[in-house]
């Protein structure tokens, strides 16, 4: 940890050039879930505080460098301002910017407009990180969520300024090293979701740090298929076969217990409501042509119950099944409600992160009760895979 935090800071009348992650859900021009915008209040509650001066910068989609009006950051000025308990003000261009800046004024936190609109973000173009430099004396990143991207407020800045991270990338190093890096022993990972070829880098990487590493979802065909199982119209990716005995050989080598699902919900359709048989499920298995399993089974689901009570620590990526759609939502609704009991009478410290994860858990009425929810999905998957993220490392960290 050679990053400095907020506390090891002067922060007295300085311009604190905060960079946070809003990119948050919106409809119908209201935002559907303010968490991301929730967390980052402390920070900014600390560098006033402290008597700084929030200047925040954030991305919002994806425009590319241009001007998308419908990817205005205006929309989530009424969350920041619920949030923070303050007035917040949109600038729009770097010369307001730069105006509103260099004023004497106490005034109100100010929001640069989404920094993606211009090209030397996404570029981390040299020229441009400076012109954002000069708009404060301190850097302070705050976007976990944003830190495996090396752009010029999540990277460039840091090189700039003196820096330090903010409340939530403290609170996220520091539980996604409790999970992984030092963890309390045995530790163990629910890793799911459709796809092996989107987490092959992290189950490499997990087999070699885990005592056991629970796989679901489509992901878990494509192990049972690799093993000689015929799972019919089952979601699974045959061309990864190969790789799928290779990370089971890495996992046996390194001492990582792979769990797969022992019985599956099999349907015939991929609708809400089907109807589904109980199958077993091993390297014998064979489905009719028209079959797919849709989520792990009530056997499965208790072998993995009783693997969360051997363990101590317990990573969470991804569903068992497709718990979108009732009824292939009872194994991941099952596993996560015993996780979070567990974690409720102290026995288990759970860590989760990434997109579908923390929706599914929120459906399980878990997600309160589990020890830490990342704010993040693709940096949470990039921390995972052992990978360095710029915005960390351009801290010290
Ligand atoms: C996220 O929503 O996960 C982060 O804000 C990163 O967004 P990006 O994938 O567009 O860089």
């Amino acid at each position: 940890m050679g990053w400095k935090s907020l506390d090891d800071m002067e922060l007295a009348g300085k311009r604190v050039l905060v960079r946070i992650d809003i990119n948050v859900p919106v409809e119908n021009g209201l935002v559907t879930d303010a968490t991301r915008i929730e967390r980052i209040a402390p920070t900014v509650a600390d560098i006033l505080a402290k008597g700084g001066r929030p200047i925040l910068l954030a991305h919002f989609g994806r425009p590319k460098g241009k001007v998308v009006l419908d990817l205005s950051l205006r929309v989530c000025l009424p969350a920041l301002e619920k949030a923070f308990g303050q007035s917040v003000s949109l600038v729009e261009t770097l010369e307001g910017a730069e105006a509103r800046t260099s004023e004497d004024e106490n005034a109100s936190i100010l929001l640069l407009e989404n920094i993606r609109f211009y090209p030397g973000e996404e570029a981390n173009d040299p020229e441009f990180a400076a012109r954002i430099a000069a708009l404060g004396d301190v850097y302070c990143n705050d976007a976990f969520s944003a830190a495996h991207r090396a752009h010029a407020s999540t990277e460039g800045l840091a090189q700039l300024l003196p820096s330090c991270a903010g409340r939530l990338m403290q609170a996220e190093l520091s539980a996604l090293e409790t999970a992984l890096s030092t963890p309390t022993r045995p530790v163990g990972a629910v890793v799911g979701g459709a796809k092996v070829s989107t987490k092959l880098d992290l189950l490499a990487n997990l087999v070699g740090k885990l005592d056991v590493l629970v796989i679901g979802g489509g992901m878990a065909n494509t192990f049972l298929g690799a093993m000689g199982a015929d799972l019919g119209a089952s979601l699974q990716e045959p061309d990864l076969h190969d790789t799928a005995r290779d990370i089971m050989i890495k996992a046996e080598t390194a001492g990582c217990r792979i769990i797969l699902p022992v019985d599956g919900r099999v349907a015939r359709e991929f609708k809400a409501g089907a109807a589904y048989d109980m199958v077993t499920l091993d390297q014998n298995t064979v489905l009719a042509a028209d079959q797919m399993v849709l989520d792990a089974g009530d056997a499965a689901v208790d072998v993995i119950l009783d693997e969360f009570k051997t363990l101590k620590t317990l990573i969470w990526n991804g569903p068992l099944g497709a718990f979108e759609i009732e009824p292939f939502d009872i194994a991941t609704m099952k596993a996560a409600k015993a996780a979070a009991h567990a974690t409720r009478a102290g026995a288990l410290v759970t860590v989760a992160g990434g997109g579908d994860t923390v929706a599914a858990l929120n459906l399980a009425g878990a997600a309160d009760d589990f020890t830490y929810i990342s704010t993040a999905g693709g940096a949470f998957l990039e921390w995972m895979e052992g990978k360095t993220l710029p915005g960390v490392a351009a801290l010290g960290g």
